[in-house]
């Protein structure tokens, strides 16, 4: 897609179902019994990745489009898989499906894409071995053909589950992919299982684990989870994903002349660190239509172009939007004044390190960045020019930088669009639909 600066952008769009929501849909209905229907299923490259995984398990799952089958076989019904688990680009499949494999009594073994054989995994490896499980590394230059070990910490790894113990975990981090892969294991261990975190992190596992039939309870930061339950099979409709929503609300706000209707999208609070953000950079957004779908709460939110001023960014809110924070940069480059984020040193080890890649590709449009240690320094307002975005094959940053690229003068070349299909594969086309 050539990507010009002259458009204003009207009309509605529905985004695709939530990422979070539809990986452990999945999930949740495999080891459950009977069947789970899902409408509203992201059929992103990620949850795509999660599907196949359980279909190795045995699992029978039907995937129709929007709605997607699980014949799931409870939680002693997975069966050892005959070839390496596949997760792709997909951090959450990784993190999560351990936490289920870390109660199995066979081995499995993972391995991804080259962002994924970079990122962190000693943060699921530490409690869930604690709990009983067996984690064992391998050389990715070597691996499949030799297993040789590896201390790496980084997939392509081993899992044999085993007899878990519950524990109580203080994680380091606020991560939801930790805290579920914890409660997840919790489910097969002997006793009581709690994870408490820094910060809250988003709770779609606690929320969809309870409407499975899980003995599951939060209180504050902590989630605590009782052993065995039994857990049916359920209807799920997934609502639209606010860190896709994301992009539109920044195009709405940052394009002059431009109002756009999102409809049906998540706005847990656990996850609208964006709308906060926005809202106080003196945004012009309006919530219609609040609703519960499936447990989380839903809204259509209408977005119209407004002038932005720069905040302050840290702290809690933080694992709020941490998805965000490459279309909050973007934001804060067309807002007035100074944008500072901080705490947000998770954004080193996502797809790509989030950081660097922002400040490279803002610094390339002319615009102002510093890069910190956990975070970054924008002061916006500056004009900014196209070039040559590096996306680092980082869905969030090719989207992004689109929604920068469309108020840029000149013309955007993406190294890499097709990434964007990990979480939105009909983004571009979602975009040129506003045009017309
Ligand atoms: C996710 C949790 C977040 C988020 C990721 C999806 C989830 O990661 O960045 O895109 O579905 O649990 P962390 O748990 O590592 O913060």
């Amino acid at each position: 897609m050539q990507i010009t600066n002259n458009y204003s952008f009207h009309g509605e769009l529905t985004v695709p179902g939530d990422k979070s929501i539809s990986h452990r849909s999945i999930m949740f209905g495999a080891i459950s019994k009977g069947h789970t229907e899902v409408t509203g299923f992201l059929q992103g490259a990620d949850c795509l990745s999660t599907i196949s995984c359980f279909q190795k398990l045995g699992i029978s799952i039907e995937n129709l489009g929007d709605c997607v089958h699980i014949y799931g076989k409870g939680l002693h019904g997975l069966t050892a898989p005959s070839q390496v688990l596949d997760v792709g680009n997909s951090g959450t499949t990784t993190r999560l499906i351990s936490g289920i494999l870390a109660g199995q009594c066979f081995e499995s073994t993972l391995d991804g894409d080259n962002s994924i054989r970079r990122r962190p995994m000693k943060r699921i490896f530490t409690p869930l071995s604690e709990m009983g499980a067996n984690f064992q590394c391998w050389d990715k230059e070597s691996f499949p053909a030799s297993l040789t070990v590896s201390d790496s910490g980084c997939a392509p790894f081993t899992v044999r589950g085993g007899q878990l113990q519950g524990i109580h975990y203080q994680s380091p981090v606020a991560s939801a992919q930790v805290k579920s892969a914890v409660l997840l294991a919790g489910l097969y261990a002997k006793g009581e299982t709690s994870v408490t975190e820094p910060v809250l992190s988003r709770n779609h596992t606690e929320l969809m684990l309870t409407g499975f039939g899980a003995d599951i309870r939060s209180y504050g930061t902590t989630a605590v989870v009782k052993p065995q339950p039994t857990l049916e099979g359920q209807k799920i409709h997934v609502p639209g994903d606010i860190s896709s929503a994301a992009y539109f609300i920044a195009l709405g706000l940052v394009t002059p002349r431009s109002e756009i209707l999102i409809q049906n999208v998540g706005i847990n609070p656990t996850r609208d660190g964006i709308l906060q953000v926005a809202l106080a950079m003196g945004a012009d957004i309006t919530l219609l239509n609040k609703r519960i779908v499936s447990g989380e709460p839903v809204a259509d939110i209408l977005v119209k172009s407004s002038t932005l001023h720069g905040i302050t960014v840290e702290g809690e809110i933080i694992p709020t939007l941490i998805d965000e924070i490459p279309v909050i940069a973007v934001m804060a480059a067309f807002a007035e004044g100074t944008t500072i984020i901080r705490d947000a040193k998770e954004l080193r080890v996502k797809e790509s390190d989030r950081i660097a890649a922002i400040t490279e590709n803002l610094s390339a449009m002319g615009g102002s960045i510093t890069a910190t240690e956990d975070g970054m320094v924008i002061e916006g307002g500056r004009p900014l020019h196209n070039a040559n975005i590096h996306t680092f094959q980082d869905h969030r940053i090719a989207m992004a930088f689109t929604v920068a690229g469309l108020n840029a003068a000149g013309e955007m070349i993406l190294d890499d669009r097709d990434c964007v299909t990990i979480s939105y594969p009909s983004f571009f086309t979602d975009i040129e639909s506003l045009t017309k």
